[in-house]
């Protein structure tokens, strides 16, 4: 099974990282796709803790080549720190990662832009990360955009950027936020263009070797399908799209070539931002899971809600993208638990509902339905086997596989790479 991606099952922060880290021990190739510096992917192995934003989560292998694909919307500051940061760690990079001359680039004003919109919308905003990465997809799609390519024309890209911020000024005046300075933003990017030059390079190439000489390649998803623009709960969403075929354009890779899509799910449920939650507890239990889980956001810190596992969700994500497999990830969170519940459909209106039934606003109107399992009370923390999980674990995951119609390939009992069954 040579090309393997990673895709979040639910609304982001599953632990994609922690099993990209996993399946590119075998990898020659690992990619990313979609998104920018929202996404926070940790990984926790013998080299440290670290929290990857733009990096392929592969990037410990030593032998694996790393792509950031055109999908990705880069920060060009973020990107420069979070090689150096490596580097420092020991992991140098110069000589196989290779970023996509492609990528648009997240300018300053993007990020004014995305806290402007923002606030303009109050209570109505979607509470984005504040990476600037709607705004950047924005002028993506409205051929606004400045890519990484750009650069290497000093000229154009001046006269284009300067055009850019003249645009942009009016609109940030508008909104009240303070006008940019075009000279200054030149000088900074051509800077940072210096700086990346050696990893900056064509990749479809690259990723068409690797595919033809049936090389295994490992596609790392960002945020998750929940999040998707056109399938997720839109407007409480992110600017690209986060499903696995989002990798044929975001790197320049047939649909068909990709054979093994493992969806990472947590073993509850949680979100960031705004939006429906069918499942989020507002109460003691939600509480509990934040604090065992330690559920806080990875890129801003933010508490992030809880609640129990949402099935239907999954259901809907798994076929949506085609799940070979389930990864089932933070099963330990919930050890203490006496009782664990799992929703297993949803009602409206008194009827029977699903999640593609409708939108965000008659998402919030549907009432999960529960199922009730008991709890194991028993700490499986860095249990790797599965013969030595408790039978109450054992069926709640065989509950989940039922429900969701797909099988659970890995369970996550701890952060670290070792706390994994592979089944
Ligand atoms: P990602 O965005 O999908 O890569 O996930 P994040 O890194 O944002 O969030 C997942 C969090 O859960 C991180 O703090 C991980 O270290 C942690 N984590 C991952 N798997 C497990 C697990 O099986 N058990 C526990 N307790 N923590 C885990
Ligand atoms: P990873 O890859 C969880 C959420 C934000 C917000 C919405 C839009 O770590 O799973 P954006 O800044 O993208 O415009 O914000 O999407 N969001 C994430 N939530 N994990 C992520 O990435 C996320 N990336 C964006 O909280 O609700
Ligand atoms: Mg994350």
């Amino acid at each position: 099974m040579p090309v393997t991606a990673v895709i979040g099952a639910q609304w982001g922060d599953e632990g994609k990282g922690k099993y990209v880290d996993i399946l590119a021990q075998d990898a020659h190739v690992v990619a990313r796709f979609n998104g920018g510096n929202n996404a926070g992917h940790t990984v926790i192995n013998e080299l440290g803790t670290f929290k990857l934003h733009l990096l392929p989560s592969g990037v410990f292998n030593p032998k694996a080549t790393c792509i950031i694909g055109p999908g990705v919307v880069l920060d060009l500051a973020g990107i420069a720190e979070e090689i150096n940061t490596l580097d420092k760690a020991g992991v140098p990079l110069k000589g196989r990662l290779f970023i996509s001359p492609r990528c648009h680039l997240v300018m300053p004003y993007h990020r004014v832009l995305d806290r402007l919109y923002e606030s303009a919308k109050g209570h109505l905003s979607t509470g984005t990360t504040g990476r600037g990465i709607g705004p950047t997809y924005a002028d993506k799609a409205g051929y606004n955009g400045l890519r990484l390519a750009d650069l290497q024309r000093r000229t154009l890209f001046i006269e284009k950027l300067s055009t850019q911020v003249s645009i942009k000024n009016r609109l940030i005046g508008a909104l009240g936020g303070e006008p940019m300075d075009a000279d200054k933003i030149a000088d900074e990017y051509f800077e940072y263009f210096r700086i990346l030059q050696p990893f900056i390079k064509e990749t479809f190439g690259l990723l068409q070797d690797a595919v033809k000489s049936n090389q295994n390649v490992l596609l790392e998803g960002a945020q998750a399908t929940l999040l998707d623009t056109d399938w997720g709960t839109y407007p409480f969403v992110t600017g690209s799209s986060t499903l696995v075929s989002a990798a044929t354009p975001g790197l320049g890779i047939p649909p068909r070539a990709i054979d093994r899509i493992v969806g990472v799910c947590k073993a509850y449920t949680t979100r960031v931002g705004n939006g429906p939650m069918p499942t989020e507890l507002t109460d003691e239990t939600g509480d509990r899971i934040r604090k065992i889980g330690r559920e806080y956001g990875t890129s801003t810190g933010r508490p992030r809600r809880c609640g129990w596992l949402d099935a239907e969700l999954v259901r809907f994500t798994a076929a949506l993208n085609g799940f070979t497999e389930l990864a089932l990830s933070l099963l330990d969170v919930l050890d203490t638990f006496h009782e664990v519940k799992i929703a297993t459909g949803y009602e409206w209106g008194g009827q029977k509902a699903h999640y593609f039934d409708g939108d965000a606003v008659f998402l919030e109107e549907c009432q999960p339905v529960y199922e009730s399992l008991p709890g194991w009370e028993k700490d499986i923390r860095g249990v790797n086997r599965w013969s030595d999980l408790p039978r109450g674990a054992v069926n709640y995951i065989e509950r989940i596989e039922q429900v969701t119609g797909v099988p659970v390939s890995m369970i996550g009992t701890g952060p670290d790479r070792r706390e994994t069954i592979i089944r």
